[in-house]
């Protein structure tokens, strides 16, 4: 019974502006990816990682994870007990966390799909979500209550005033985070299916949820938060420097 994770980086990070992929941008000096392949690494439970690079970067990548080995494991590519794969990703989200759930090796019965775009997330959060997927729950996410309130618009031209459909209920809607667990064959059918009906999804769970399985959330981390706009970075580098301090 073993649990891998899949961290999807094959994105380009249009949102944080020109520049290398925004999994490769630095982060107090180190990939952003690689802060995630630790930040999986760290959780006992995991013993395989697969990271789903850009379409024509996979060599580069495994390159620099062999430069940036764990803290406790050998520089030229150990990383102490976790492997480490590289496979390339595709165009869509999607495709990439596909295209790793096609790489894991066939003793693999769980599994974590984390955004390399989170490298901050602490591993008492990947280990709550892989507690609840042993516990017996098929698919897990983290989340956290919303600070703003939501509005529901139907949506306009940019720049005109959108009109308001609603407001649903804050205390009772979450912002969702990664890393999400997955009993392997549940999220591998809703893959099948799902994906299979050109429906798509913005999160993993979001497709399991379609085909009829129960979802369930366990508490998120502030720090577990996205990098997607420039001011992000400026937050991932502040809380980096905090706990260096
Ligand atoms: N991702 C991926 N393959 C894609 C698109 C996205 O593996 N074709 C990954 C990203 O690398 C990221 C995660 O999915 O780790 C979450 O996506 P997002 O934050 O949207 O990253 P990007 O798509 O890179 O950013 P943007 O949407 O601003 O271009
Ligand atoms: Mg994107």
């Amino acid at each position: 019974h073993r649990t891998a994770a899949v961290i999807p980086a094959a994105g380009r990070g249009v949102r944080l502006g020109p520049g290398a992929p925004k999994a490769l941008r630095a982060l107090g000096g180190t990939p952003m990816l690689v802060h995630a392949v630790r930040a999986m690494a760290r959780s006992r439970a995991v013993s395989l990682v697969v990271v789903v690079a850009p379409p024509d970067g996979a060599t580069e990548v495994r390159h620099l994870l062999d430069e940036h080995p764990l803290p406790g494991g050998t520089p030229g590519g150990s990383w102490g007990r976790t492997d480490v794969l590289v496979v390339p990703g595709g165009e869509t989200r999607q495709e990439s966390v596909r295209a790793g759930l096609d790489a894991l090796p066939a003793d693999v019965t769980s599994v974590l799909i984390h955004d390399a775009a989170r490298p901050l997330v602490p591993v008492e959060t990947v280990d709550s979500v892989v507690e609840a997927v042993r516990d017996g729950a098929p698919a897990v996410v983290p989340a956290l209550p919303l600070a703003d309130t939501v509005k529901e618009v139907e949506p306009g031209r940019p720049g005109e005033p959108e009109p308001v459909l609603g407001t649903p209920e804050r205390a009772r809607l979450r912002a969702v985070q990664t890393p999400q667990g997955f009993d392997l064959k549940t999220l591998l059918h809703a893959h099948e299916t799902i994906a299979v009906s050109g429906e798509g999804a913005t999160d993993d769970a979001g497709m399991v949820e379609r085909t009829g399985v129960t979802v369930v959330v366990v508490p998120g981390h502030e720090e577990a938060f996205k990098v997607t706009r420039p001011l992000d970075l400026v937050l991932a580098e502040a809380v980096l420097a905090r706990r260096r301090a």
